[in-house]
């Protein structure tokens, strides 16, 4: 695991948008697999300001996003299609065929998650993806005791996910429990994966997930197993690690060619 750690949330956002758009100059048809929530806003920000002022090139690019609400879609403003849509599609030259999210309202759902499935193997796999984490150790929205070999499939939230996610809705009562979500398995075959994480209350996740035992009962611990997973976090959601100064000794003295965050 590479641990960087910046000293506020737009600096996070900074250095995350910095990779996404080094894989985009390098491999125009790359695969990104992309997240909700408010962690990667900033990237998303950054990320539009390249495209608009530095000719940042989406057309070829393919995306996969993590998960989406049961019963939400397209015409639901708290949906994640429309999250995705508001905080970058609409903001880049992505096709929107290209473009890839769960679908909330599919009929047959294991069937959607199935299909969703082999259109990532069809797309050739995800080459980066991000993640947020939950304050529980989610990722994707696969909660505590969710199988590291996870696929996509639908899932229940934990009543405290409900309750972080209820500032998007306008009561407790409109979050609905269940998702549908890339597993961990899904997750872990990402060329890359990058978590980033911001804020004192994912402190004691973040410090489970890089300095715990692997477990399912905090699923960002698998990252531990991936052959190359980066974490970006703030200071506050670095507070509690044991090592943090080692963390900010190896990316002192990483050599000049390994770089990518300029
Ligand atoms: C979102 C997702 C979730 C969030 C996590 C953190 O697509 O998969 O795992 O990344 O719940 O959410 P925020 O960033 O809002 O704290």
């Amino acid at each position: 695991m590479e641990i960087l750690i910046r000293t506020d949330s737009a600096a996070v956002g900074a250095t995350a948008a910095n990779y996404f758009a080094h894989l985009i100059r390098n491999k125009p048809d790359c695969v990104l697999g992309l997240a909700t929530g408010s962690t990667p806003i900033p990237m998303y920000r950054d990320l539009i300001s390249m495209h608009e002022n530095d000719g940042l090139n989406f057309s070829g690019v393919r995306s996969f996003n993590l998960d989406e609400y049961v019963g939400l879609g397209p015409g639901d403003e708290n949906s994640y299609w429309t999250f995705m849509h508001e905080h970058l599609f609409d903001h880049v030259n992505i096709d929107e065929d290209n473009v890839h999210v769960p679908d909330g309202l599919a009929e047959d759902s294991n069937e959607a998650c199935r299909s969703y499935e082999a259109d990532i193997n069809l797309a050739g796999g995800i080459d980066l993806q991000v993640l947020g984490v939950g304050t529980d150790g989610h990722i994707g929205f696969n909660e505590p005791t969710s199988s590291l070999a996870s696929r996509t499939r639908i899932k229940s939230l934990l009543e405290r996910t409900r309750q972080d996610n209820a500032r998007f809705f306008s009561s407790l009562d409109a979050v609905p429990h269940h998702v549908i979500t890339m597993g961990i398995g899904t997750v872990m075959e990402s060329k890359c994966v990058m978590l980033l994480a911001t804020g004192d209350n994912k402190a004691d996740a973040i410090a489970a997930s890089i300095e715990g035992p692997i477990t399912a009962m905090v699923p960002a611990t698998a990252l531990q197993d991936h052959p190359y997973a980066i974490l970006v976090i703030d200071e506050a959601a670095a507070s509690e690690l044991k090592l943090h100064d080692y963390y900010v000794e190896v990316e002192h003295n990483k050599p000049r060619w390994q770089v990518i965050d300029r």
